[in-house]
């Protein structure tokens, strides 16, 4: 009677643990597919098709590994207008005359200079502020629209790749 107990235990178990294992290889394959691809993700060199953006909209393409941001500004759009005051204004200074050569559009790194976060982009304000910021929740960083860093941990600005360059309506990043 034990015997057969024991051995009804073993299989129980058994079957179990196959079914696990069968389980985590049905599933390997579908949390692969839902991940960028190694390629998409080294992508060293990003082409982005900015026709069709609107003010504040933002796009974002992997490049070397990372997110690329592109982001639409407002014709005529007064930065220092925005409300907010940079710690430092590095990228505030560097991207006057990338808009004026670009249609208003510029392309940023969406990687928080703190620990390596994805900033979240927050088009019609939030966390207290009554304008756009990039916000990154893993510890409450925030930033301008052009990447400076406004408050929380972050200590610079959001990367700003030197090589973009706008022809016709495609931006070239890298
Ligand atoms: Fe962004 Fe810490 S990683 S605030």
């Amino acid at each position: 009677m034990g015997d057969k107990i024991s051995r009804r235990k073993f299989l129980g178990r058994a079957t179990g643990t196959v079914g696990g294992i069968g389980a985590v290889c049905a599933l390997y394959p579908v949390a692969e597919s839902l991940q960028p691809s190694k390629d998409a993700m080294s992508q060293s060199i990003a082409k982005v098709d900015i026709s069709g953006m609107q003010d504040f909209d933002l796009k974002s393409v992997p490049f070397k590994g990372k997110p690329l941001f592109v982001m639409k500004f407002p014709e005529g759009y007064d930065l220092k207008k925005w409300g907010g005051k940079a710690k430092e204004s590095t990228n505030y200074e560097k991207i006057q005359p990338i808009l004026k050569r670009q249609k208003n559009v510029v392309a940023i790194i969406g990687v928080c200079t703190h620990l390596g976060c994805i900033p979240i982009w927050e088009k019609h304000s939030g966390q207290g502020y009554k304008a756009p910021i990039y916000y990154c929740p893993c510890h409450g960083g925030v930033y301008t629209p052009w990447g400076d860093n406004i408050y929380g941990p972050p200590p610079r600005p959001l990367w700003l790749p030197k090589k973009q360059k706008l022809v016709g309506n495609i931006l070239t990043v890298g």
